[in-house]
């Protein structure tokens, strides 16, 4: 079976974790090494008067107590995403008394063994002076305020008039949403663990970042970060609450300094819920103005989120609406309130996800308006232009999605009106979405490396949380090199190894394979020079362009019976390793183009009106995010993004208890996400068309991480309302609001 570029390619890294020998963060085995607990604060807001660890220091096994009142100077970081200083709070741990929200560290304990730590964690006694927090947003408008930019892009803006545009417009729409507060939740929880030698430390880490990682910790540490060295090779999924450093990195460093030995903090599940960010909840209001054909004339999308008291992260919706739909009259406008609840953090399309739950429920509730079908609308208003950024699409085929998913799905059989179709007793809800999501890519380099048994190694300090990295990056390697994919070693999730951006914003793929690619040319166009220079040379007399590498050889372009394998080359130059170095970063062609993926989703739902019951029996979704590196793991982003929709449609929402902040689904019993009896027929398809100016190496791939969730919850939505008839605004889409219908 092919393996090259485009193939379907089974992961590199699977027999490894199914049979349990790859190493997580927690998972290596470090000799000596005692166990760290969090104490959390109880209360929202206010001062810790005293901490009593007496009965906690009686404890067996108890080795150390770490609290604002004797943890060594700490310092705060930067704090800037461009230079990789980038942790989840502003406030550094155990800064001072203050507490801000409840889940807040307020000690670390340590212990011999886990449960010792638990156990005297349990026996550490803390006094506060509590305040009142401000948990729920309507208590916080004295908060409210512009927050301006996010990561550079600015949060507020106006083209044209948009509101002499929606009082003139024919037909319009005025809604408002929100969206719940939801977490990660990803299969392995956080966990940091530090060794240290000497002055040198070692961070074993769950990270999405391990050059972020690096720099946040030795900034916070104040030490120089080439004294640190972040190991992260396997992660359990991210999903954006991996990305930026939370306190538990500094934690187990501090600690393993502390008691001269190294240190594990493994988070809990319910540590999970306060330690590593969430999606804020939103509440927006989309207003849309529109022609009798359709025409969209006016749109403003206003967003209320929340921010947290110690950094500022503010959730986007709105970004998206600036140029989704071609519209002479758009205002787009961000409002944030501070309440005493943990620091929000990118997750899975933040903006996109909940951005695109309120306008495209609105896009389907104008189309109800217009008597006109929801994809027609979609089309009529197709931007062939970003006419916020005034620029062309680099490549654009979301006309193609929306066609390949509605013949694919049926939708021509559909019947718009609402209760119209039935499966026995359970009523047939059709309803669509556009999904969309940015075509990020950074700096990034890899390299390659020939060895002298003629395997290779391709090397970069990327990560793979699970999407496919180590697979994608030996698949360039293995189509350059003409050496099999068995043959070739990836090596990723290292700070030692060539910097590689963030495993965040979907950009691993545009930043870390270009390089790659670029990397291995480079290391078969020095081993050609190595066989060319060889005593009796096969190839003797002939240029470089006239030997080729494929089937673990190099062979003579016009008579392949005269080759070389990689070994004899190695063996017979008597050299180790050829080494090669790529790579790449955006340039000019950002100011030419604007990079953006697309896709139409489709949902069927039957809904149970006895019960109100929701079931998700068939989604159809395809994505135009330039080409495709790999069938299957691309495919498993569509399934992992479409589950994960079927989760913030339904099911997911965080709940903070109004009077004094504390999370009431702290857990996975209260916090339900889909299980395989939630997960029925999805079918995810690709249009597969490089993107021409992503790269300047001509690979053409945009990445698919995030875009696969972002039109889910919209087409849940407006298929459970062309089932019941019932409009639901507020996720998730629970049965009390369908009872009776
Ligand atoms: Mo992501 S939310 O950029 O890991």
């Amino acid at each position: 079976m092919s393996t090259s570029v485009g193939a379907s390619v089974s992961r590199k890294d699977g027999y490894l974790k199914v049979t349990g020998r790859a190493r997580y963060a927690a998972d290596h085995p470090v000799k000596q090494v005692a166990h760290a607990v969090a104490v959390k604060s109880t209360i929202a807001k206010g001062r810790i008067t005293a901490i009593d660890s007496s009965r906690a220091e009686e404890a067996p096994g108890f080795l150390a107590i770490i609290h604002h009142g004797n943890v060594q100077t700490l310092h705060r970081p930067q704090n800037d995403f461009m230079s990789a200083t980038k942790p989840g709070e502003d406030r550094v741990v155990f800064e001072d008394d203050r507490v801000h929200y409840v889940g807040q560290y307020v000690a670390l304990v340590v212990a011999e063994s886990l449960e010792q730590a638990r156990y005297a964690a349990d026996r550490v006694t803390v006094s506060y002076a509590a305040e009142r927090p401000a948990i729920a947003t309507d208590t916080a408008m004295d908060t409210a305020y512009d927050p301006g930019e996010f990561f550079g892009e600015k949060l507020t803006m106006t083209r044209g008039n948009p509101d002499a545009a929606f009082s003139a417009a024919a037909v319009t729409l005025d809604a408002s949403y929100t969206t719940p507060t939801e977490h990660h939740n990803p299969m392995e929880p956080s966990a940091s663990m530090a060794e240290w030698n000497g002055d040198d430390l070692t961070l074993y880490e769950t990270t999405q970042w391990v050059a972020g990682a690096r720099k946040t910790v030795a900034q916070t540490l104040g030490m120089s970060e080439k004294k640190i060295h972040i190991i992260s090779p396997f992660i359990g999924g991210g999903f954006g609450c991996k990305g930026f450093v939370w306190p538990h990195s500094v934690l187990s460093a501090i600690a393993a300094k502390k008691i001269g030995r190294p240190v594990k903090f493994n988070l809990t599940r319910k540590d999970m819920f306060s330690a590593c960010g969430h999606r804020s909840e939103t509440a927006q209001r989309v207003r849309l103005g529109a022609q009798a054909d359709g025409t969209l004339v006016a749109i403003q999308h206003d967003s209320l989120v929340q921010t947290s008291p110690v950094d500022e992260f503010i959730e986007p919706c709105g970004v998206t609406t600036r140029f989704l739909y071609s519209c002479p009259n758009v205002r787009v406008a961000h409002r944030a309130v501070r309440v005493n609840i943990a620091t929000p953090t990118p997750m899975r399309a933040p903006g996109e996800s909940p951005g695109l739950f309120a306008l495209e429920s609105a896009l389907d509730e104008l189309a109800c308006k217009l008597n006109l079908d929801p994809v027609e609308l979609r089309v009529v208003n197709h931007a062939d232009t970003n006419e916020h950024a005034r620029l062309p699409w680099s490549s654009k085929y979301l006309k193609e999605c929306y066609q390949v998913g509605a013949e694919r799905f049926g939708w021509a059989k559909r019947d718009p009106q609402p209760r119209s179709m039935r499966d026995g007793k359970l009523l047939v809800g059709w309803g669509m979405a556009t999904a969309t999501y940015p075509g990020i890519r950074s700096p990034g380099a890899a390299k390659v490396r020939i060895l002298r048994d003629g395997t290779v190694e391709v090397i970069s300090a990327t990560q793979d949380m699970g999407g496919g990295t180590y697979t994608t990056m030996t698949q360039i390697v293995a189509d350059v090199t003409g050496i099999p994919v068995e043959r070739i070693r990836p090596a990723l999730g290292d700070s030692d190894l060539p910097p590689a951006p963030v495993s965040g914003g979907s950009m691993t793929t545009a930043s870390i394979l270009p390089a790659s690619r670029k990397a291995a040319q480079q290391a078969v166009k020095k081993l050609v020079a190595v066989a060319r220079s060889l005593p009796d040379s096969p190839f003797a007399g002939r240029s470089e362009d006239e030997i080729i590498p494929a089937n673990g050889r190099l062979s003579l372009k016009d008579s392949p019976h005269v080759n070389m394998t990689y070994e004899e080359v190695m063996r017979l130059s008597n050299q180790t390793v050829v080494e090669g170095e790529g790579s790449t970063s955006p340039g000019a062609e950002r100011q030419k183009y604007a990079f953006q993926s697309f896709g139409a989703q489709f949902v069927e739902v039957t809904v149970d009106p006895e019960i109100a019951r929701v079931n998700v029996s068939r989604v159809v979704s395809v994505f135009d995010v330039g080409r495709i590196i790999n069938t299957k793991t691309a495919r498993s982003q569509g399934y992992s993004g479409v589950i994960m929709g079927i989760g913030m449609a339904l099911m997911e929402h965080t709940v903070y208890d109004p009077r004094d902040g504390s999370i009431v689904t702290g857990n996975l019993a209260d916090y339900a996400i889909p299980v395989n009896a939630d997960v029925h027929s999805i079918d995810i398809q690709f249009i597969d068309k490089p993107d021409p100016f992503i790269d300047p190496d001509g690979l053409g791939a945009r990445g698919c991480g995030e875009i696969t969730i972002t039109g889910v919850a919209p087409a849940i939505a407006n298929a459970v309302y062309h089932a019941t008839g019932t409009r639901v605004r507020d996720l998730p889409i629970t049965p009390d609001q369908l009872l009776g219908t």
